[in-house]
């Protein structure tokens, strides 16, 4: 049932405040101030490196929580797509810990590769949204996403749900390996429990967000640029474009525009720069500007502080709330998804069931 939406995907991203605080109920306890798992007694101690695999957004979620288990944990961090990892012929020493994210939690080549990672002697974890799924069972810590049944085929509210579940366990893992104080994990905490707030305000840009998608819906080649955790956000907002519109759209790390992509600057590339204020945005306001300079058409979202800091020249703002880093790619999934969201509407394409997609894909 849509409810009042006219499609699947508009009514998952307008549930994700709510769904993202069910998640983060079953992590966190705000009043100790501590994160907590389904299974308490899972024993990361030993654990001196984690493998995340997964596909599509999924995968785009563990760029992310990479970020935060380097950062929190002070662990190395190794990630692949599920469809490269087995043929790579990973090195995976004993005891080692791998992650894997899916929605369906039946993704023929996430779960090809969970096995290939239980063989070689891994401890395997997982993030699905679905409990019932084959990955929930074959797994040894068993992480679920409170997302509730994802319909539309672009992953909207699955991804976010990740996000939450993914923080919550890097900030498990680094208190385990001792890397974090009660006041650091309070502080995430409270973090944390400011995201559902933070992404209702994000979606009371949706009618601005609209009223873009006419400009963007006449581009062939989009760009998305971000940076540090925002870069697989720019990934994961030129994946939807590109599968709920068709338009060709690339999400790019901002610093490596000048090693090849900003030829293809002009007129008629519409770019959007993801760049929440905070440590990195001074580099990636330098990149935009760059964009800028070669006539390229910038839509920057960021908060009021970066807006300001930004000045002149970008043809369109999105002002998102001021928050912490942490949850940034939390609150900034929005504007991503609603953008794809509208130019696919105002293009007129399937948007719950796009051309050649399926929702779970159980082929290698
Ligand atoms: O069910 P999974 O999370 O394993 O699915 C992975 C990808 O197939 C999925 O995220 C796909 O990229 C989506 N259509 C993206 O919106």
């Amino acid at each position: 049932d849509k409810g009042n939406h006219r499609h699947f995907m508009q009514k998952e991203i307008f549930e994700q405040p709510v769904v993202v605080a069910q998640t983060l109920g079953s992590y966190l306890r705000p009043l100790a101030g501590e994160v907590a798992l389904p299974i308490p007694e899972f024993d990361f101690a030993d654990i001196r490196r984690v493998t995340i695999v997964a596909c599509g957004t999924s995968f785009y979620a563990g760029m992310v929580a990479k970020y935060w288990f380097e950062r929190f944990a002070r662990v190395p961090v190794d990630i692949d797509v599920a469809s490269e990892f087995r043929y790579r012929e990973p090195v995976l020493e004993e005891g080692g810990l791998a992650l894997f994210i899916s929605q369906s939690g039946e993704t023929a080549d996430t779960l090809a590769a969970l096995r290939h990672a239980r063989a070689a002697g891994q401890k395997i974890a997982v993030v699905v949204n679905v409990p019932t799924s084959s990955m929930a069972r074959e797994a040894d810590l068993l992480l679920p996403t409170h997302a509730g049944p994802e319909i539309g085929v672009a992953s909207t509210k699955a991804f976010t749900c990740q996000l939450a579940v993914l923080a919550a366990l890097a900030a498990n893992f680094a208190r385990v390996k001792g890397r974090l104080t009660p006041d650091e994990e309070q502080a995430i905490v409270r973090h944390l429990a400011e995201a559902p707030a933070a992404m209702n305000a994000a979606l009371a840009h949706d009618e601005e967000i609209e009223a873009l998608a006419p400009l963007v819906a006449r581009a062939r080649d989009v760009l998305y640029l971000g940076r540090g955790p925002d870069y697989p956000m720019a990934l994961e907002g030129a994946l939807k474009l590109k599968e709920i519109s068709y338009i060709h759209a690339e999400g790019y790390a901002a610093g490596e525009m000048k090693h090849g992509p900003i030829a293809l600057i002009d007129e008629d590339v519409p770019v959007i720069v993801i760049a929440p204020s905070g440590p990195l945005f001074d580099k990636t306001v330098s990149n935009m500007q760059e964009v800028q300079a070669r006539g390229g058409k910038v839509v920057l979202i960021s908060d009021a502080a970066g807006i300001m800091a930004a000045g002149e020249g970008t043809i369109a703002t999105i002002e998102m709330p001021e928050v912490h880093p942490l949850i940034a790619p939390l609150v900034y999934a929005i504007p991503v998804q609603l953008l794809a969201y509208h130019v696919a509407v105002a293009k007129g394409t399937d948007v719950d069931q796009p051309r050649n997609l399926a929702k779970s894909v159980t082929v290698e």
